[in-house]
């Protein structure tokens, strides 16, 4: 499949030591985040899905770069609203050279065959139920600015799993980086056909875990209707069952967070609750996804 060297639409895009150098620039971006200047340039935001941390995180990585965001955030005021295309929408931008196009986008929006048609790269910031690579990065990123080593890590991720795009990134990410993935739910929540690790108490989860990571409950998704009240009693988190987990990992949440479901408010009080330091890596992470698209660019 044809692709732009520096594109990212799924972790499978990437390999080990691709991996690593994002890593390590988001690191020394993190010391010195206006090392890099790309100034005059700018890199386009389509985003025709809501978002909160993944636009803010794009815009905060392409602003440290000097770039210039172009936002796109939804469709009201542009041509979507007279019929136009998404697709015809991108291509149109695209004929503007950005230096990158960040995409949110449903399902039904062929990123590789746009991929195919345009120069610039196209960044991933949440394709459908598909993927979200760029946040597999940042919770990987997390855990290794917290000294965790992949190759011991054992990452459960509770709850649903059956409409989360940010697990099927985990999936591709976990087998290049080496840690393993439990998951952790109601068998409703659960995938159909999936066939790796999982645990159906919380309580056997924990014992197995070395770091968690809970999901938003998709209740808009669901054909059927979940007790909010017995979904928290079996599978939410909060201090008290934290207290009962022995491990020194992560607690970790891509947001936004359903606060008395998934999570109780109160976990933000275990030192071990990173959501929000997930954030300020996020910055970081595609900071370095568009350096990396741009220093391509300067050398092309
Ligand atoms: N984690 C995440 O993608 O959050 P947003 O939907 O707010 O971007």
């Amino acid at each position: 499949m044809s692709q732009h060297s520096s594109a990212l639409i799924e972790i499978a895009n990437l390999n080990f030591s691709q991996i690593q150098s994002l890593f390590l620039s988001a690191l020394e971006f993190s010391k010195n985040p206006g090392r890099k200047n790309y100034a005059a340039q700018t890199a386009a935001l389509l985003f025709f899905e809501p978002s909160t941390r993944t636009r803010f995180s794009f815009e905060t990585a392409a602003a440290r770069l000097g770039l210039h965001p172009l936002l796109l955030d939804g469709g009201a005021g542009t041509s979507l609203e007279k019929g136009e295309s998404i697709e015809d929408t991108v291509l149109n931008i695209a004929a503007m050279e950005s230096a990158a196009l960040i995409i949110r986008c449903k399902d039904d929006v062929d990123l590789y065959a746009l991929q195919k048609q345009i120069k610039m790269p196209i960044l991933n910031a949440g394709w459908g139920r598909k993927a979200h690579p760029s946040q597999a990065l940042l919770d990987a990123l997390t855990l290794k600015a917290n000294g965790r080593d992949f190759e011991k890590e054992k990452l459960l991720v509770i709850g649903d799993v059956k409409h989360s795009r940010v697990i099927g990134s985990h999936f591709q990410l976990a087998k290049i980086l080496g840690y393993q993935i439990a998951v952790c739910g109601p068998q409703s929540f659960l995938p159909e056909n999936y066939s790796g690790l999982s645990f159906e108490k919380l309580e056997d989860g924990l014992k197995w875990a070395t770091s968690v990571m809970a999901l938003r409950v998709q209740h808009e998704r669901h054909e059927e209707v979940h007790s909010v009240a017995t979904y928290r009693e079996q599978y939410g988190l909060n201090l008290q069952k934290l207290k009962s987990w022995k491990s020194d990992g992560l607690l970790m949440h891509p947001g936004p967070i359903n606060y008395g479901v998934e999570l109780d408010v109160d976990v933000n009080q275990d030192p071990r609750c990173k959501i929000l330091e997930q954030v300020k890596w996020g910055a970081y992470i595609r900071q370095a996804l568009l350096e990396r698209a741009l220093s391509e660019r300067t050398v092309s």
